[in-house]
């Protein structure tokens, strides 16, 4: 059995779907089963995995757990580590390629957060591995209802450029890490293989649905207010337009990582951009 939290996010989704068509047997995790809307068969839990109690009781039976952490804070985080410990043998941690090893300390904030799960997971005795995506291309769907309202992103920095990845590419390595062996300690630095510009993916956007999607650059101030208003964390949003600054003059470099793993390249923005064709339209 396959435990996966965070079954109804992003990359859970797409991880259930994959360990569902490998006939595995999967529990999935979810605060709402009655709309989690996951497929036949899989065994839909309620629960909260940041609530060591309810956790537990997910647990038996269970030999591997895919971990997501959409908190804020670790709090919790070594005893939600131990609990697992105490039952499955192999950890997946959708992690952040925020985290640095090459510092005693973590300077960002994110990528401390992560730090803070991958710590007690390295000394848990647990066979883990860590995936630490960059940017995912599913953040273009913030940008969904401009698009739909005028086709103008009103966002900063558009110049700011980086290779995004396919949230569906995530979970491909994932599934691997779940169920094959090979990937015991590894940290896998995961990336789209283009590096554009946020305009430029705003353009692509319009490519794909056929009509013109254009940038326009607006205020610091203006954008804070904007991402507090889409729910962002006030304390990750100064962090983050300073990411977003820097990457203006220094792009984020893509990586081989999900090749090398997959065997297959990346999915492009475009094709990212068609699977989601119809939150833009
Ligand atoms: N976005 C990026 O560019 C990026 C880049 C690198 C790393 N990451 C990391 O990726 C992780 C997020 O992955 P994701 O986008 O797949 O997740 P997600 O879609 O944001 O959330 C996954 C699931 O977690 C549950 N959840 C959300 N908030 C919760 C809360 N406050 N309490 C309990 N459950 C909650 C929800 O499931 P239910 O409602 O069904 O319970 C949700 O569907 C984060 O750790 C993030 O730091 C993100």
């Amino acid at each position: 059995m396959i435990l996966v939290t965070g079954a109804t996010g992003n990359v859970g989704r797409h991880v259930v779907d994959g360990l569902v068509a490998q006939g595995r047997d999967v529990r999935a995790l979810t605060r709402s089963p009655e709309t989690a809307g996951l497929p036949d068969g899989v065994d839909v839990v309620r629960g909260d995995h940041a609530d060591v109690a309810l956790l537990e009781k997910c647990l038996d039976g269970v030999e591997s757990v895919f971990l997501v952490w959409p908190f804020p804070t670790t709090e919790d985080a070594s005893a939600v580590v131990e609990t697992i410990a105490r039952y499955a043998r192999r950890v997946v941690l959708l992690s952040s390629i925020a985290v640095r090893d090459d510092v005693e300390e973590q300077t960002d904030p994110i990528g401390a957060l992560h730090a803070e799960l991958e710590r007690p997971i390295e000394r848990s005795g647990l066979e883990w591995c860590f995936l630490r995506p960059g940017g995912f291309a599913v953040n273009a769907l913030a940008w969904a209802p401009e698009i739909r309202a005028d086709g103008v992103v009103r966002d900063i920095f558009g110049a700011a450029s980086m290779p995004l990845i396919h949230e569906r590419d995530i979970a491909t390595v994932a599934v691997r890490a779940l169920t094959e062996d090979g990937h015991a300690g590894s940290k896998y630095v995961l990336t789209g293989a283009e590096v554009l510009s946020y305009a430029e993916y705003a353009r692509t956007i319009g490519e794909v649905i056929g009509r013109p999607v254009r940038w326009e650059e607006i205020s610091r101030e203006a954008a804070w207010r904007k991402k507090a208003a889409q729910g962002l964390p006030p304390e990750f949003i100064d962090v983050m337009l300073d990411g977003y600054a820097s990457l203006v003059d220094d792009p984020a470099p893509a990586t081989t990582t999900f090749e090398e793993v997959a065997g297959v390249p990346p999915a492009t923005f475009r094709e990212w951009a068609a699977d989601h064709a119809d939150d833009f339209r």
